[in-house]
């Protein structure tokens, strides 16, 4: 009898034990299976071409009001180095984050990029500066975030030729019927420059302005630049420009700064349009330094591009995001001048 207790004790413990490694292997198992992150695990990284842009600095301020407790993001700048973009990304996909938000530094160079995420099964949020349809579509788990750049030099174009028309004498100086314009361009190859230059100056002949292009130069987005390619305008042209298209905010303001240092007075000077809506941007319109800028939604970008991005690392359906061709997210832009600058102060 008591051999028998003895036995089935032992026994009974055996069991125990056996049922104990069933249920600790199982689970150990089942935690390795890749499974949909809880909010408070989700890493996002996001990568952006360089850290003294303008509009992207505002752009990511209104991603990080977006970006719930217990979100990690880590954010990292490329000054402008495709292949330290490429370091960061490699970096960061090490570290482990579940998705990514890429403003490319190289518009065509998303290769190496691409690569490294497909391997790694980390989808990527492209934002900002488009890459073409060829790269987008090589993988599923790619998406773009940006705005409509035709609808912004439509919008640019339209904004001049309202204002030449209310205030003809004040636009044409030298009352010969025609503008003498001038266009301050971002960098070369980024679609927004292209397409903003193209679409604002068809737009102002479309709408029957008489127009003379006398000069142009490449100022890469930078209102330092802006202000020397301008300098050097102002002494080529001297009174002779009327019309100043910048294909952002910050170049707007450089041909501004390059007026001021040539001390040329507020009634000579030509009238000049920016495009960001950026807060000196605006700010400038509010002073009347530059008569009308056309906003960018950066607000909506930020959210549209968090919204995304959480939706991806949960993995859930991204259904109600609306997305073009099931990879495009494209905001409006709209026109402010000193009717309406106010309401998008603080916006
Ligand atoms: C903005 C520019 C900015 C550039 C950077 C453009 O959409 O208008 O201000 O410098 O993007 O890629």
């Amino acid at each position: 009898m008591i051999i028998r207790n003895i036995f089935s004790r032992r026994y009974s413990r055996k069991i125990f034990v056996w049922v104990v490694c069933v249920v600790l292997t199982v689970g150990m198992l089942s935690g390795c299976e890749k499974k949909a992150p809880e909010s408070n695990e989700i890493k996002i990284g996001v990568c952006c071409y360089d850290q003294y842009d303008t509009f992207l600095s505002q752009l990511i301020k209104c991603f990080e009001k977006c970006v719930e407790d217990g979100v990690n993001v880590e954010y990292v700048y490329a000054s402008q180095s495709q292949i330290t973009q490429n370091e960061q990304v490699e970096k960061l996909i090490a570290k482990g984050v579940d998705v990514l938000c890429v403003n490319l530094v190289d518009r065509t160079a998303p290769n190496t990029i691409i690569e490294l995420a497909k391997k790694a099964d980390v989808p990527i949020i492209f934002f900002n500066r488009e890459l073409v349809e060829e790269d987008i579509t090589q993988w599923p788990k790619l998406y773009y975030i940006g705005s409509d750049a035709f609808e912004s030099g439509r919008m640019q174009g339209e904004l001049a030729a309202n204002m030449i028309r209310r205030e003809s004498s004040k636009a044409d100086k030298n009352g010969d019927g025609r503008i003498q314009y001038v266009v301050l361009e971002g960098e070369a190859g980024h679609q927004d420059a292209i397409v903003r230059t193209e679409y604002s100056v068809n737009t102002l002949i479309d709408e029957g302005v008489e127009v003379d292009k006398v000069g142009y130069a490449i100022a890469n987005w930078n209102r330092a630049q802006a202000q020397t390619k301008m300098a050097q305008l102002i002494e080529r042209n001297g009174d002779g420009i009327e019309l100043v298209l910048a294909n952002n905010d910050d170049m707007a303001l450089g041909a501004v700064d390059a007026y001021n240092s040539a001390k040329i007075s507020a009634d000579e000077r030509p009238l000049i349009f920016g495009i960001d809506g950026t807060d000196v941007g605006l700010e400038a319109v509010v002073n009347k330094t530059i008569m009308g800028t056309i906003y960018n939604d950066k607000e909506g970008q930020a959210r549209a591009m968090y919204d995304l991005a959480m939706a991806l690392a949960k993995g859930e359906s991204v259904s109600s995001l609306n997305l073009e061709d099931g990879r495009y997210i494209r905001t409006h832009y709209e026109k402010v001048d000193a009717a309406n600058v106010l309401q998008y102060i603080h916006k």
